[in-house]
């Protein structure tokens, strides 16, 4: 058996567990990049397997006879929050490189031990959110990088949103157990997205407050069910970012509607409002001169690209070098989330322990095989 990652003639075979809600997204996009070839699918209930097996074109296996395929290179994690780690360590162990749905894991104690066991093994860990990677955001960084806003100082990240449990079917792990809450779910878009701008973070405090107890699931088979709510679900915090900006961010389940921004970064000769960190499109709009903005659309690159990620981590594979969205940056990203979680808790200002590069941007030509994260404007700005 040849190691892992090191035959460069073929796309990067993947296995992926948890056959749920986003798995559809994925196995679209894995048929349509060339860096990518599904080998199969598992879940611990056989029946969400074998429909996701179906409507895709491939098999479906238990969680052990993919582990056990020779021809996963990467085992892509798309179980439940609480799942994350002990699907992670048995794909680790079984020779396999993870890329895993945010959060990486409950705590930093347990992301630390999935990144412990990959380096052991010389394995790559990659973690969602990839969306820093479409166009929109790639542009927000071609801008911020070339100067046009000066030395950012200061930045608003602002999801607001009544809660998961009107159109999820299964919303129970967004309110209880680990990665539950605001922060935890959504949290890792806004923190990644402005770690992609920004650099690491060094700082964070919070507030958070509970604006129900329960919950009452509003679709699918068990619509009526009351679920219990065990987290504070509106947090609202502020990051110092390593480079000196104040970043306020503020995640929440209990608001019914609002108008901010998802993100807002102001610097020293302008100001950029960024789109969705949740979507990979939207439109920049650039303050360089005063309130009127310069609206920047890019060329080509808007669409739901989940698993760019995942391309550029077999990519990286392939070519020997780093991932973009690695597991460093989800790790630190999720002592982010951590931090201001516990903050919000007992009021503590909280310097953090981990550190990442910012993630490098994309070349303006985007990734090879079709599908790209690259931008008009980040082309005019490399020209
Ligand atoms: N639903 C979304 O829109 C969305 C968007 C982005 C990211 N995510 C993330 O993706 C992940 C999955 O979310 P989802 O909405 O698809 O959840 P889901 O509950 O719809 O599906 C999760 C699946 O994982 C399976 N599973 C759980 N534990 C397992 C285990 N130990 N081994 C094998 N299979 C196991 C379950 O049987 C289920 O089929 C979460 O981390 C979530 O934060 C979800």
């Amino acid at each position: 058996m040849s190691p892992i990652g090191t035959d460069t003639s073929k796309p990067t075979g993947i296995g992926v567990i948890g056959c749920g809600v986003i798995s559809d997204i994925y196995l679209r996009n894995i048929a349509r990049f060339s860096q990518l070839a599904l080998v199969g699918v598992a879940d611990l209930d056989m029946e969400a397997a074998r429909k996701r097996a179906h409507e895709h074109n491939t098999i479906a296996l238990s969680p052990e006879a993919l582990l056990a395929r020779e021809d996963v290179e990467i085992v892509l994690n798309l179980t439940i929050p609480a799942a994350h780690v002990a699907v992670g360590l048995a794909a680790l162990e079984a020779g396999k490189h993870v890329y895993s749905e945010k959060p990486m894991a409950g705590t930093v104690a347990d992301a630390r031990r999935l990144m412990d066991a990959a380096q052991a093994r010389g394995l790559r860990l990659g973690c969602a959110p990839d969306t820093f990677l479409g166009g929109s955001h790639q542009t927000a960084r071609a801008l911020v990088d070339a100067g046009r806003i000066g030395t950012p100082t200061a930045g608003t990240a602002t999801l607001m949103l009544p809660g998961h449990e009107a159109w999820h079917p299964n919303p129970d792990f967004y309110y209880a157990g680990a990665g539950a809450g605001p922060m935890m779910d959504m949290g890792p878009y806004y923190v990644t997205a402005m770690i992609n701008l920004l650099g690491p973070v060094r700082r964070v405090t919070a507030f958070g407050a509970r604006g129900r107890d329960t919950r009452v699931i509003a679709t699918g088979p068990r619509a009526g069910q009351t679920i219990p709510v065990e987290v504070p679900t509106h947090i609202t915090g502020v990051m110092e970012f390593a480079g000196g900006a104040l970043v306020q961010i503020v995640t929440s389940f209990d608001v019914t509607a609002h108008r901010h921004s998802p993100l807002e970064l102001y610097g020293t000769k302008g100001a950029l409002v960024i789109p969705d960190p949740n979507r990979f499109d939207g439109e920049v709009a650039l303050f360089e001169d005063g309130w009127t903005p310069q609206p920047l659309s890019h060329a080509y690159g808007d669409d739901n690209y989940r698993a760019l990620g995942l391309a550029d981590m077999a990519q990286g594979l392939r070519e020997g070098r780093p991932h973009r969205a690695s597991g460093a940056l989800g790790l630190h990203a999720l002592e982010v989330m951590e931090a201001i979680s516990a903050s919000a808790q007992d009021g503590r200002v909280i310097t953090l322990d981990t550190t990442c590069d910012r993630p490098a941007p994309l070349p303006p030509e985007g990734l090879p095989g079709g599908l790209s994260g690259g931008v008009e404007t980040a082309k005019e700005l490399h020209a």
